[in-house]
């Protein structure tokens, strides 16, 4: 049960891990190291607050260009979280899932995922959605082909059959965006899935995004009247 006032569903762009390193003096890579320690954390206070999902922005489709020992080391991350985090998500009753084109991903990465996603499968509290070689819009064009395949009739679907459809399946609606880094855009991030959420941006980048920061965005979050497009006086929560 989700407590009241929480958003159900908050999307994170974990942006600045570079630019902490750089203004360390340190390589970039050691930013995206400390990013997976704030990841962790977060991931735990999201759990704790008892959030119905979480949905983590880290490593866009976009990401593939960058130079090959950026890549390399990040998908070294990704593979060491998951060998290494996979007791705790468990043991705290996570679902964990993968949302992105896997296609693009290592065999051994792939086979990392697929146990996860196994494993916690049936666990009841919060969803930990992983964005890795994600975009909104593969997303969205994946999804199409994928329906396509499975004979749906294109011509007749509704939002609903299309929104479970995507990677993000039941969990298709995102309420609250948080973005670090001090940049202000959606960068291919959920497109479908954030058409009516709130958004939250911070300069604090993201190796220094504490959970404190996280609760105040989630009050932020709290304080704002949701209208989806209608009057005040007709949404009733
Ligand atoms: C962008 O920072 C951030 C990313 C490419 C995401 C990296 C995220 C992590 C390493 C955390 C992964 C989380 C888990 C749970 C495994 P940037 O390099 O664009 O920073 P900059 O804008 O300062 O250059």
């Amino acid at each position: 049960m989700r407590k009241s006032g929480l958003p159900g569903h908050v999307g994170i762009i974990m942006d600045g891990n570079g630019r902490w390193a750089n203004i360390r003096g340190l390589p970039r890579v050691e930013g995206h190291r400390q990013g997976v320690h704030r990841s962790k954390d977060i991931i735990d206070a999201a759990n704790k607050a008892g959030l119905e999902a979480l949905t983590l922005y880290a490593f866009s489709i976009e990401n593939w260009r960058r130079p090959d020992l950026e890549v390399y080391t990040l998908m070294q991350l990704l593979d060491m979280y998951l060998r290494t985090e996979i007791d705790f998500l468990f043991e705290n009753g996570i679902t964990f899932r993968v949302i992105g084109n896997r296609q693009r991903l290592s065999v051994g990465l792939n086979f990392l995922i697929e146990k996860a996603e196994e494993l916690t499968s049936q666990n009841r509290g919060m969803y930990l959605n992983l964005a890795i070689s994600y975009g909104g819009r593969d997303e969205i064009l994946r999804t199409i082909r994928k329906m396509a395949l499975e004979g749906y009739d294109m011509t007749k679907i509704e939002e609903h059959d299309f929104a479970v459809n995507l990677d993000t399946g039941q969990r298709d609606t995102v309420d609250l965006i948080i973005r670090t880094g001090g940049e202000q855009r959606l960068s291919n991030f959920l497109i479908w899935q954030a058409a009516y959420a709130e958004f939250y941006y911070t300069d604090t980048l993201w190796p220094d995004f504490t959970r404190e920061e996280f609760y105040m965005a989630i009050h932020n979050y709290n304080q704002r009247e949701r209208r989806f497009g209608t009057s005040a006086e007709k949404v009733s929560f």
